[in-house]
């Protein structure tokens, strides 16, 4: 393990550019009764710093229903998270992404076409009610899916009121699509091991669902490739290192990593947690690199470490850069609507009651 000292930024980064933040300043000034920015924490801090709302995923998804009187929201995050704006707001906004291609891997590990298969097998060997579930973390197919059969929607913030109102109706939860957060979240509510059934889907026998009957929680089988590299020897390792360390991970993390934890959370909570503690408190982050290089920079009364140095980072998160904000504001202020997120209604409108209704639960 590299050596640690307090305010020594290992993650390789160029400074802030003071002139991007300026031009893109002044260009949303000049738009400034028509557009609103959102951006995701793990942006990088040029976009931070011109954005008027910056939160994690249940924050902008609340905010994109809040808005008032701005025609545009320019959403800088991924793709998913601008396509719940779009679903959220009905269409009343238009929501455009710096980049839209701009993805999320874990969310592309649940393939619409895969989970009716798998649902319908689940449909056909058990008797009891199922809900399915998605984390936001999916595509506006899943959410649609969700919504016509039932089930509702949960961030990371959340997960844990969406999991009770579950459990009062009774049955199983159908969780998609990271398995982490669903194992977390069942754990962290009682459940044990012997609870979870993890459906690994094989295209050859997709209805292979032999023991889902006794568990209450069925998780498909999808991670986030950047939470899922920390392992509870890091933990371990940040603890030798620094004794007087906490260590707040994302529930995105594997479950021997949160249980190793001291506390998990939203990026939101995250950064709330850091925020609110002590002058030289020592805090381990295990999340995206971004954010714990902002936490660094902005709270150089703590000592704030990457869980393991010198952190991950979301390179679909990268894909969203100053510049191709830049664009997207210049062509707008000439007239121009360049990389809309827009959801067919079709689908937008069975999505649409899975998100709200997450928002009704957990308001
Ligand atoms: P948050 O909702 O906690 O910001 O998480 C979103 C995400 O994609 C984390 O990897
Ligand atoms: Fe998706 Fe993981 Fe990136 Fe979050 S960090 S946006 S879950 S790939």
């Amino acid at each position: 393990m590299i050596p640690l000292e307090k305010g020594v930024d290992y993650f390789t980064q160029s400074p802030v550019n003071q002139t991007m933040i300026d031009i893109l300043g002044s260009l949303k000034e000049r738009l400034s009764t028509e557009l609103i920015v959102l951006a995701h924490h793990y942006q990088c801090d040029e976009i931070v710093a011109v954005a008027d709302i910056v939160g994690d995923s249940l924050k902008l998804a609340q905010e994109a229903v809040a808005i008032k009187n701005k025609k545009y929201i320019l959403f800088a995050g991924v793709h998913f998270m601008a396509e719940s704006a779009d679903i959220l707001t009905e269409s009343r906004r238009v929501v455009l992404m710096p980049d839209p291609h701009a993805g999320c891997a874990l969310a592309d590990m649940a393939d619409i076409r895969e989970v009716e298969l798998v649902w319908q097998a689940l449909q056909d060997h058990i008797q009891e009610k199922i809900i399915p579930v998605t984390y936001i973390n999916s595509s506006a197919a899943i959410k649609a899916f969700v919504g016509k059969h039932g089930g509702t929607v949960c961030t990371s913030g959340n997960a844990g009121k969406i999991f009770e109102w579950c459990l009062n109706q009774g049955g199983k939860i159908f969780f998609l699509p990271d398995r982490y957060l669903g194992e977390n979240t069942a754990l962290e509510k009682r459940m044990s091991s012997k609870d979870l059934f993890h459906i690994t889907f094989n295209p050859k026998n997709p209805f292979f669902l032999d023991g889902v009957t006794t568990a209450k929680v069925l998780l498909w089988d999808g991670y986030c490739s950047v939470h899922r590299q920390f392992t509870a020897q890091d933990v371990r390792n940040i603890r030798r290192l620094f004794p007087e360390v906490r260590v707040i991970v994302h529930p995105e993390c594997r479950h021997e990593v949160v249980s190793e934890a001291d506390d998990t959370g939203s990026t939101e909570k995250i950064l709330k947690t850091v925020q609110e503690s002590k002058t030289g408190s020592v805090w381990a982050i295990g999340t995206e690199a971004h954010l714990v290089n902002r936490l660094q920079k902005n709270f150089p009364d703590k000592t704030i470490l990457h869980l393991k140095e010198p952190g991950y980072q979301c390179i679909t998160m990268t894909e969203s850069t100053p510049e191709k904000v830049h664009h997207v504001l210049s062509e707008l202020l000439k007239g121009h609507i360049i990389n809309r997120v827009h959801v067919e209604p079709s689908i937008a409108k069975d999505a649409y009651r899975a998100l709200n209704k997450m928002l009704e639960i957990t308001g």
